[in-house]
């Protein structure tokens, strides 16, 4: 089909671009224009514009600009011809017929890979010239060795508006724009689209250079670190993963594909002998991409960062990949240290670490599973139900039958499992006929013991903890009842955990007679006597105890979930600005209850016993009152 200028300015008229990009990306009105955060590239302050009247969006930031067809194909991924359907018939327009005028085109192609070509031997000259001194200087200092520079082809652009043009005065000025080499503006002038960058070939799955990125030398405000070509007749960046030419081949001999998010990640893995890594071009993976990963190996290994951003990102992914599962055709997913990305992991680390991490990939369902189940804290009946029908979400877009059931499956054993844990084997055996048998009562081992006493003794770094330790050893069938919240706080709190491990073993020597005393002879640590907290208190009714240990241990594990359910609500700011602030409003408030309460044990409780009013405590500690600060992380 040939698409002509007229047909797409009849498409560009009956369509609003704003509405378009509404759809996907979150731009407010300013003026007789649009303006938002630019979906090309990372920022948190807006320069991107979008201008209905003359069609065209515009990032002040990254020079990302086009019209609503580049917009389809750039920043929603599809090919140049779905592109032009979708629009079309959004418009009421056909699509024109097909012709034989498309032989032509391919022509065309070939003539301007040979621009590119002749770019990548410029900038590769330029990188081992003058110009470039600075340029190599920074890729050595990156850990690059030249063979790397060479293999991969790394050049310099020079900080220029007017030089690739003279360096290849041979092409005109027409093949340099449509290349993407060349900018051109509203008023028809035209200037080098990369200046003063590093320069990496992108090349097509038989090794020609379509495309480049550009990366900046020094990180600076206001100016992108990495610049890609446009979408242009040659690439297509949602079809093309960096690195495939080579990875592809290599990962016929190791049965395996990784997937990292930058380029210089492949570069570094390839230095350390891993050629079989592939990175998207600064855009999530899109559909094309995954198909194309498919093809290579049935699991590629998705690589992430292991902070906020980084799982998010692994989530975006695997909501894309979750409605293509088909059998045999999955992904696994390595979670790096949390800030670290391959290239700064081999560099710090070394390869063994990279080896490591690669030999225990995640299945998509462990990473799933576990990123909604720590995405809240499960505090209540409707945080349950919350998370229930986060995970049955994620499986209704799963279009296999089979795999959709076993999913959902899968996912709800581990709910009820974690929702509901099961009660712990004394307690069953307590109901059961053969009790006697099996419940043999143990001794409590040498070192959980040194270990309680030295938690109780203040060994932690919060009083309250401690007094909480103290008073499970003395209530010790608490122990049970609380274990899930524990285990909770063990997992937010590493300094608690080896305590709190210790008292799971506690309430496991306890036998099956429900015995609630402590006994010296099984070998149970002496909990000290605190006034201050009513279950380390001589003689207070078991019951009134009981209350208050649980009201502290729930707070306890609260605090740190909220924490991190705030963090997560932070990260997701960029995505969803509205509600995570609401949601960030919603936990601060809770924060600070849990918080004031908190503050408020071994303090009130202690100048009066009978005050046991649950509200009261929170408004006593907003009249000003100094209070005891609880460190707790
Ligand atoms: P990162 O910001 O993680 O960079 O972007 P990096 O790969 O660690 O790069 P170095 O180590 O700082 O050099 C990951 C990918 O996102 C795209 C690029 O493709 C990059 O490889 N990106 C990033 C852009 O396209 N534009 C940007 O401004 C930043
Ligand atoms: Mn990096």
């Amino acid at each position: 089909m040939t698409i002509t200028p007229q047909w797409k300015d009849e498409l560009r008229a009956r369509i609003t671009l704003s509405t378009v990009i509404l759809r996907t990306d979150k731009i407010t009105k300013a003026g007789r224009e649009w303006k938002g955060c630019c979906p090309f590239h990372d920022e948190k302050t807006p320069s991107f514009y979008v201008n209905d009247q003359k069609q065209f969006y515009h990032c002040f930031g990254c020079g990302a600009h086009g019209d609503v067809i580049s917009w389809m194909t750039e920043q929603r991924g599809l090919s140049f011809i779905d592109a032009i359907k979708e629009l079309a018939a959004e418009a009421g327009m056909e699509v024109p017929a097909p012709d034989p005028v498309a032989a032509k085109k391919a022509e065309k192609r070939a003539s301007l890979i040979d621009v590119t070509t002749d770019a990548q031997e410029w900038f590769v000259d330029n990188l081992r010239g003058a110009d470039g001194r600075e340029a190599l200087e920074y890729l050595q200092q990156r850990g690059l060795k030249p063979e790397t520079l060479r293999e991969f082809g790394f050049g310099y652009a020079p900080e220029s508006k007017q030089a690739l043009n003279r360096a290849l005065a041979r092409y005109d000025e027409g093949m340099l724009v449509d290349t993407g080499m060349r900018i051109r503006t509203d008023d028809g002038t035209t200037y080098d689209r990369f200046r003063g960058r590093v320069m990496l070939p992108i090349q097509d799955t038989r090794g020609r250079v379509i495309a480049f990125g550009g990366r900046i030398l020094q990180d600076r405000d206001g100016l992108a670190k990495y610049l890609n070509s446009p979408d242009t007749p040659l690439f297509d960046k949602g079809r093309t993963l960096y690195n495939l030419h080579r990875a592809a081949p290599a990962s016929r001999q190791t049965g395996r594909v990784i997937v990292v998010e930058g380029y210089m990640d492949v570069v570094a893995l390839a230095q350390a002998g891993f050629n079989d890594a592939v990175a998207p071009l600064g855009t999530a993976l899109t559909e094309m991409q995954l198909e194309m990963l498919w093809r290579m190996v049935e699991v590629p290994v998705l690589c992430f960062d292991g902070d906020q951003a980084g799982q998010r990102a692994a989530m975006r992914a695997i909501g894309r990949a979750l409605p293509m599962l088909a059998p045999m055709r999955s992904l696994s997913i390595v979670r790096l240290p949390s800030g670290m990305d391959p290239d700064d992991l081999i560099n710090s680390q070394g390869r063994g670490a990279m080896e490591r991490l690669l030999a225990e990939p995640k299945s998509m369902l462990d990473t799933l599973w576990e990123f909604e189940r720590d995405a809240q804290p499960l505090e209540s009946p409707e945080a349950k139900a919350g998370l229930k029908a986060r995970l049955m979400e994620h499986v209704d877009t799963i279009q296999d039958r089979d795999i959709q059931s076993l999913y959902r499956r899968d996912l709800l054993d581990r709910f009820s499992a974690f929702a509901y844990p099961p009660r712990k084997p004394r307690e069953q055996a307590k109901r059961g006929p053969w009790q006697g048998a099996t419940a043999v009562p143990k001794t409590l081992s040498a070192g959980a013991r040194a270990t309680l006493q030295k938690a109780m003794a203040g060994g932690q770094r919060s009083d309250l903890l401690s007094a909480v330790i103290a008073g499970l050893v003395r209530h010790p069938d608490e122990i049970s009842g609380h274990s899930e919240a524990l285990i909770r706080l063990a997992r937010h709190d590493q300094n608690a955990a080896p305590a709190i491990e210790s008292l799971i073993e506690l309430s496991e020597t306890l036998d099956s007679g429900g015995q609630s005393a402590i006994s010296a002879e099984q070998g149970y640590p002496a909990p000290p006597v605190d006034n201050r907290y009513t279950f380390l208190r001589e003689g207070t009714p078991p019951g009134e105890a009981r209350e208050e240990l649980a009201e502290a241990v729930s707070l306890l594990a609260h605090k740190p979930a909220l924490e991190a359910a705030m963090a997560a609500t932070v990260a997701r700011f960029e995505d969803d600005p509205e509600g995570s602030f609401a949601e960030q409003a919603r936990l601060r408030q809770q924060l600070t209850t849990v918080e004031e309460r908190l503050k408020a044990f071994g303090r009130k409780r202690a100048a009066s016993p009978a005050d046991r009013d649950r509200n009261s405590v929170v408004s006593d500690s907003q009249t000003g009152e100094t209070a005891d600060n609880l460190e707790m992380d």
